[in-house]
């Protein structure tokens, strides 16, 4: 018998649902918020309120573009966390509810997993090569940067992490001051495409070991940027391609130096690229470089499925499912919540 499930995320700024049947991605819908563009960044009580707005539509378009009736969903899969502890009460109580209205299993995933998971989605009619166990990840995103063991589905190790802000951070925090909007990391990918990496040079983090830090690099950005605008007011103007591309160069190098180690320490060769900033083609590039180089058999996920969405919600819950890991209807969310 077919297992179809419902995937729903809302631990940040998107309202995402998802059906995926028997591992087979049938329908991914994601509505972002447009309202926190003007603050420069996510605003958690608009991100909420804007969650309880796009919930119900979102699902309802899910179903309806899986081509599935209600009565054939298996089980209802949510973000618990790690996010926003009022988007993640929106997603939660929503899945509660309906799961409790269809008489079906709840299962709990968590959102760093599922980002890491993702590799595991099949299409309909497409053969793909799959990862094997055990694998090492490198998962990306505005809320995290980590160097992740996979052993298995729901038995994962963290070997490495950033000490202060996550590698998309740095690129948003980068991005807004040459003032680009919110979230910068997707333009500073677009700039840099006409840009020269090697036009501008700064100073990479000493981190011992397998760690990162990224607050550092934000900062010696921002003092270059003032030095060069006090002998030339429209430095920014002038250089902004170049500024994209050095910056994005210097933000792939500190990621994939770690990622190199990590290899090296733990002879682990299936590398896998998981969150928002493995959208960044500067480092898609760069990882299949390495691959070569290395030896790695190098997965990356397609762009739509690397930044927050529910298919991964849906895949992950699809593995539980199967394990019969279900949640009971007193759990709650968490805003903080590790690998
Ligand atoms: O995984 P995600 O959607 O949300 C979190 O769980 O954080 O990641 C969002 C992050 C943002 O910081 C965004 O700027 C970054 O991913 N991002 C990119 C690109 N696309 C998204 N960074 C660099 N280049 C991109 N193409
Ligand atoms: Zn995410």
């Amino acid at each position: 018998m077919s297992v179809t499930i419902l995937g729903i995320e809302s631990s940040c700024d998107d309202t995402a649902a998802a059906i995926v049947r028997d591992g087979i991605l049938l329908s991914n819908v994601i509505a972002d918020q447009e309202v926190h563009r003007k603050y420069g960044g996510v605003v958690p009580e608009l991100a909420s309120r804007a969650h309880q707005q796009n919930i119900i539509p979102v699902v309802d378009q899910a179903i309806k573009e899986a081509g599935v009736r209600q009565e054939d969903i298996s089980g209802l899969a949510f973000t618990r966390g790690p996010g926003l502890l009022g988007s993640l009460l929106v997603g939660t109580s929503f899945a509660k509810g309906f799961s409790m209205a269809l008489g079906i299993p709840l299962l709990e995933v968590n959102h760093l997993q599922a980002h890491i998971l993702v590799h595991f989605l099949q299409k309909e009619g497409e053969a793909k090569e799959t990862i094997s166990f055990p694998f090492l990840s490198l998962l990306v995103s505005g809320g995290h940067t980590q160097l992740v063991i996979v052993k298995d589905y729901n038995q994962m190790e963290t070997i490495g992490k950033t000490i202060d802000d996550a590698a998309g951070e740095a690129f948003d925090k980068c991005a807004k001051v040459i003032g680009l909007p919110y979230p910068g990391g997707p333009m500073v990918d677009r700039y840099a495409a006409s840009g020269n990496p090697e036009a501008f040079r700064f100073n990479k983090p000493r981190i011992v070991g397998l760690d990162y830090s990224f607050s550092g690099l934000k900062t010696s950005f921002l003092y270059f940027l003032r030095d060069r605008l006090k002998e030339d007011e429209d430095f920014i103007a002038k250089n902004r391609d170049d500024l994209c591309a050095s910056i994005q160069k210097t933000i792939v190098d500190i990621l994939v130096e770690k990622l190199e180690m990590a290899c090296r320490q733990t002879g682990i060769r299936e590398i896998a690229l998981a969150g928002g900033v493995s959208a960044n083609s500067g480092l898609r590039n760069r990882m299949l470089e390495l691959g070569n180089k290395n030896g790695w058999n190098v997965f990356i996920p397609e762009p739509r499925l690397t930044t927050d969405n529910a298919a991964m919600i849906a895949i992950t819950g699809f593995f539980k499912y199967l394990s019969g890991e279900f949640a009971s209807l007193d759990i709650t969310p968490l805003a903080r919540l590790p690998v």
